[in-house]
């Protein structure tokens, strides 16, 4: 490593502001290379303060001037900022400075994409546009004037006017820096409105790149879904006489909150039938919902420094879960989120970037934009919501909203509102934003004169820095069923408090099968030795929709994991089972659908790591296969009939119904195409008429061999469509066999069409690589070495992207020794690389430790 460490900052030492905002005023002077800002804000010394030093946040800024009170100053420029002497009262400070849109690849701050001004402050972004005191406890009005040759020329809050050249927009609601947002272009707007619940008419724009008009409907119904949601179900109003949607093509994440002016990555709200998934549509739909919620959890109440991110993400991505819920299917939507979690949540949970869910401190805030301080704190509030119930879950957000409106909050600040809406002591809960790792908890079962005990034992292994943990509280949903599949017992939560507990029912007049954490109640690992019978008879009998399902993933889990171990595996039990579950015509084709797929390679890998055996990635490959195989064969009969079933008649719509049909239909030709070579694939793929069907077609086509006709005509037809060409790369590589994957991601990377410097293209093949593990971790190493080689690359131009991608070798303590020597030795070649970005320093350096 050749620059000093990069020094982490704590929650411990946080102090209220210096100075507070009472306005601020931008002018902005747009230009490619040399965008001249223009700040006028008035500060007022902060009475809670503990320091009267005047310093202000900036980076990569050139200073022309500034001034205190009309009196130019030359302030002191330090590492990162600038200080000053300034009054002891409020003043009026001035600066103009100058920053080059267009020579900004880190795509933070103010930049250009395809041709087009944007922005992206969260976390830390808006240092980069002007000086300021760049941290979410300093919240102020903006108003902001644009000049510039753009056709159109926006910014948060409602427009005040506009000319020739010119715009003024005014944001009454005081904000964080981080909310702010411009954009300049030349984009099309689609237009609508909203009437909220006290009668008021909000302007509503979604405003896209000319010739994406087509691609804006369903976003447009998915914001005034979800405004009508919030209102219904959180009482929540939208506060602005407009609201506005921006698509762009190069974003870091999903999208932006910002405050009336919301930002989306293009892949995160274009969409049409042609050339969106089902996935793709149900994804904008939920982040549409995230980045709409926000205005209420987020922007009108915000976090108070970085450490309480998950104040606001948790709490969002609980919202629109929970609004996805009320949209579609509520237990599908809740397996697909469990999944999530455990493939992404559960992962970082067991391995080197294990982290809590308020951390105490970080090295660079954009490597904490996390599955655990967004998912695992979703989990959490859903958690404190099945403890106190319902009706005292609206109470206590009731009086979040009424307590803590237009402040800068605390993760303590709204356990205490639950303590004190609800009377309940939520001290040991508490453990749950502060202990990182995922508890164990293993079952045992008693069956003794009529009496059915249950006992539980909590563990949480050690994590990074964390070796000794407390019991947390763990609400256990459970329910029991008697030997003829009846419920004996309806769902009951069960409050587990300490390291070791026992339950008992009595009056039960046979032994019950338990149905334990149903609904997944709590973010734990239930360790339970259960028979292929039990399980099969819970996937046959269980009324939680999420346990049935469970039922049948265990099932096929221990399947795989006797193959792969070469032990007995309950081939059989699995295969029946699962018969019977796909001809049962009274479930949601969506919920067979997701009981048809197999468990993750990775999933497979930490599972074998956890059981105290070596993961070999072809192994778990291969078992997969062998297991498609056999299922293949056992259910021949049954795929021409429930095929033909699932097929669509009536013209497509993005719905949960027709979703599900397809969803089921494409599971059961995975199948069908390792009995058939690929020639059903090939008439789906030229018959179909939305990209869900053409997709999937071609990937069972690349997966038999016989993809390259289909990948050309692909190409062919969508060349102008990015975002259907990222789909193009990462399914060649997803869909690579192991021995072949390195190859075709180098030969990717080497098309014309491979735009390295957009996240998207990046994060489509080598996001790909990741989800092709016996690809990625081929024996050669060769995975490793292209990985590191374009992580080399990416990591001064995107430092941001770069260290989220070097999470594909946070698993690299897994594997036997000779893999572990060759991840390693890349790791250590990137951490050696000059100039090694902050961002990658600390991703890096943890995974390594
Ligand atoms: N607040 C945004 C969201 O969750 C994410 C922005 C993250 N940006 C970043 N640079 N880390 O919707
Ligand atoms: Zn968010």
């Amino acid at each position: 490593m050749k620059d000093a460490a990069p020094q982490p900052i704590y929650l411990a030492d946080y102090t209220p502001p210096a100075y507070l905002i009472d306005g601020v005023e931008l002018d902005f002077q747009l230009h490619p290379t040399a965008t001249r800002v223009i700040s006028r804000i008035r500060f007022t010394p902060n009475a809670a303060a503990t320091s009267k030093d005047f310093f202000l946040h900036g980076e990569g800024l050139t200073l022309i001037r500034a001034s205190v009170d009309g009196r130019d100053i030359t302030p002191e420029l330090v590492d990162g900022g600038l200080k000053a002497d300034v009054p002891d009262a409020p003043f009026l400070w001035e600066a103009e400075v100058e920053i080059s849109p267009e020579a900004n690849t880190a795509l933070e701050g103010l930049y250009m994409s395809n041709g087009m001004y944007c922005t992206q402050c969260e976390a830390e972004g808006f240092r980069r546009i002007t000086y300021y005191p760049d941290r979410p406890d300093v919240m102020a009005p903006f108003k902001v004037r644009i000049d510039g040759d753009e056709l159109v020329m926006l910014s948060n809050g409602n427009p005040v006017a506009s000319g020739d050249g010119w715009a003024e927009w005014d944001d009454p609601w005081p904000k964080p820096a981080y909310l702010f947002a411009l954009v300049a272009g030349n984009l099309v707007a689609r237009d609508d409105s909203f009437t909220t619940m006290s009668g008021k008419e909000v302007d509503l724009k979604l405003w896209v790149r000319p010739g994406d008009e087509g691609k804006t409907a369903f976003g447009m119904q998915a914001l005034k879904d979800s405004m009508k949601w919030d209102e219904e179900v959180y009482g929540r109003e939208y506060d602005l006489d407009i609201f506005q949607i921006v698509a762009v093509s190069d974003f870091n994440m999903g999208a932006m909150e910002n405050k009336g002016l919301n930002i989306f990555n293009t892949s995160a709200v274009l969409a049409s039938p042609e050339t969106s998934t089902d996935a793709n549509f149900e994804r904008i739909e939920a982040i549409i919902a995230h980045e709409y919620f926000h205005n209420w959890t987020g922007n009108r109440i915000t976090c108070r420094d970085w450490f309480q991110l998950s104040l606001k993400e948790g709490l969002t991505v609980f919202r629109d879960q929970q609004f996805s819920g009320d949209m579609r299917s509520e237990a599908v939507c809740r397996i697909n989120d469990v999944s999530a979690l455990r493939g992404r949540q559960f992962r970082e949970d067991n391995g080197p970037l294990a982290h809590q869910v308020q951390p105490d401190s970080f090295v660079e805030i954009n490597n904490f934009y996390t599955a655990t301080i967004y998912e695992k704190g979703a989990e959490l509030i859903r958690m404190m919501k099945v403890l106190v119930g319902d009706d005292a879950y609206d109470k206590a957000l009731e009086l979040y909203f009424e307590r803590h409106d237009g402040e800068a909050a605390t993760i303590e600040d709204w356990v205490k509102v639950f303590e004190d809406s609800t009377g309940r002591d939520l001290t040991q809960f508490r453990r749950w934003y502060k202990q990182a790792g995922t508890p164990r908890v293993a079952v045992s079962e008693d069956w003794t004169d009529g009496t059915y005990t249950l006992t539980f034992k909590q563990s949480t292994p050690p994590t990074p820095g964390q070796d000794e943990k407390l019991p947390q509280h763990i609400p256990l949903a459970v329910g029991l069923l008697g030997p003829n599949g009846d419920e004996v017992q309806p769902t009951q939560i069960l409050e587990m408090t300490e390291a070791e507990q026992s339950f008992t029912f009595e009056g039960l007049a046979a032994k019950p099968v338990p149905s334990i954490l149903r609904h997944f109640s709590a973010p734990v690992i239930l360790e339970r030795d259960s028979t292929a019978q039990e399980r099969a008879f819970l996937l046959a009998h269980d009324t939680d929709p999420f346990n049935k399902w469970e039922a049948g993933r265990t099932l096929a889990k221990d399947v795989l994991v006797a193959l792969i171990t070469e032990e007995d595996a309950p081939l059989d039990d699995y295969l029946n089972a699962i018969a019977v579950m796909l001809r049962d015509d009274s479930l949601d084709p969506a919920f067979r659908a997701l009981t048809l797929g197999l468990p993750s390679q990775d999933d497979l890998a930490q599972t074998l790591f956890d059981a105290g055996v070596t993961p070999d990635p072809m192994k778990i490959y291969r078992a997969q296969q062998t297991l498609w195989q056999a299922m293949a064969e056992h259910l021949q009969d049954l795929l021409p009939r429930l095929m033909a079933e699932m097929e669509v008649t009536e013209p497509f719509q993005p719905n949960a119904e027709q979703a599900g049909k397809r969803a089921l239909g494409l599971g059961l030709m995975n199948l069908l195409n390792r009995l058939d070579g690929g020639a059903a694939a090939q008439t789906l793929y030229d018959r179909a008429d939305n990209m869900t069907l053409r997709l999937g077609a071609l990937g069972y086509l690349l997966q038999a061999q016989k993809g390259d006709t289909a990948l050309s005509a692909f190409r062919r037809q969508f060349e102008d469509d990015e975002l259907v060409m990222d789909k193009w790369f990462s399914m060649q590589v997803y869909h690579a066999a192991p021995e072949d994957a390195v190859d075709v991601t180098d030969k990717l990377t080497k098309d014309t069409a491979f735009n390295w410097k957009n996240p998207n293209r990046f994060r489509a093949v080598f996001g790909a690589l990741m989800t092709n593990p016996a690809g990625f971790h081929n024996a050669s190493g060769d995975g490793y070495k292209l990985f590191a080689d374009w992580l080399i690359k990416l990591d001064p131009v995107n430092p941001q992207i770069a260290a989220r991608m070097s999470s594909a070798f946070e698993t690299w303590r897994r594997y036997d020794v000779d893999r572990q020597a060759m991840m390693k030795a890349q790791i250590e070649r990137v951490l050696a690389t000059e100039g090694l970005s902050r961002d990658s320093q600390e991703m890096l350096g943890r995974i390594l430790n």
